[in-house]
């Protein structure tokens, strides 16, 4: 394949970095630096509106999550609220639930919270995950995917690793259209960078937000890459707005 017929690779940027190495290093860098405060801070810039997000993610997969034999991996799972939220849609019904991170102080809050239960937490690479081919009936990723060096590359490892019929549920910002997308734009551009970098004392991270947001692939084109990777299906869903969604894919 010569330069010019390769596809492009689109993923995460964040600021001074060079290439897809260098991306995913800074990334696995800002988080592991904002581990402490990261809770505190989705709570007061989403105005707890992240619970219900989680929440309503899990919800919709309460098909898969009321299995006895369920095998369910939440990506990207940083202090684990997405995968407690799973855990709790799941509750005693058998259900198991895994939790995969590469920032090991964020992984280190959610086996804190989780007081030794379940789910289970893996320190890996969302895109070379310790994971045999069709593992798992269901894999999540809340605010997650967005980070990736290489999202084609993350399709597939997600695809890889799902079994025929298991299903894909990405929950991502996302910036509404009109009037509303104004007021929200001034917010998530000015008013987040701001009090997030007061409070985690890294001003960086938080320009880094909107900023990725910004580069991620539009709607229409998320759906199409989703099919490219090998999913049968694929659908957005916006939540509270269009200031969130969920990309849901069927295998
Ligand atoms: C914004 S946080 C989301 C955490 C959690 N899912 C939530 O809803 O609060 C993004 C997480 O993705 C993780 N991450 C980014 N790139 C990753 C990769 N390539 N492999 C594994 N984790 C990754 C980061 O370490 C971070 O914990």
């Amino acid at each position: 394949m010569t330069e010019q017929n390769k596809p492009m690779v689109i993923g995460a940027m964040p600021e001074g970095a060079r290439d897809q190495a260098s991306a995913a290093q800074a990334v696995q860098e800002m988080f592991s630096a904002i581990a402490p405060r990261y809770d505190l801070l989705n709570h007061v810039l989403s105005l707890n509106i992240d619970r219900l997000w989680w929440r309503r993610t899990a919800r919709r997969f309460a098909h898969i999550l009321a299995r006895a034999d369920a095998q369910v991996l939440d990506l990207c799972c940083g202090t684990g609220d997405m995968a407690f939220a799973l855990q709790r849609q799941a509750g005693n019904g058998g259900a198991q639930i895994w939790g995969a991170d590469f920032a090991h102080p964020m992984l280190e809050r959610a086996l804190r919270k989780s007081h030794g239960r379940s789910p289970k937490w893996v320190e890996a690479d969302a895109l070379t995950l310790p994971f045999a081919d069709s593992s798992f009936d269901l894999v999540t990723s809340a605010f997650g995917f967005r980070n990736l060096a290489d999202y084609d590359a993350g399709l597939r490892e997600i695809w890889r690793v799902l079994r025929p019929g298991g299903e894909l549920g990405i929950l991502e910002c996302s910036e509404p259209n009109g009037m509303a997308g104004k007021f929200y734009g001034v917010y998530f551009r000015r008013v987040l960078p701001a009090v997030g970098g007061l409070i985690s004392g890294s001003r960086s991270a938080y320009e880094y937000l909107p900023a990725s947001v910004g580069r991620f692939p539009s709607q229409t084109e998320m759906k199409a890459r989703m099919r490219a990777a090998g999913f049968q299906e694929a659908e957005w869903t916006p939540y509270t707005f269009g200031t969130a969604g969920l990309y849901w894919g069927k295998k």
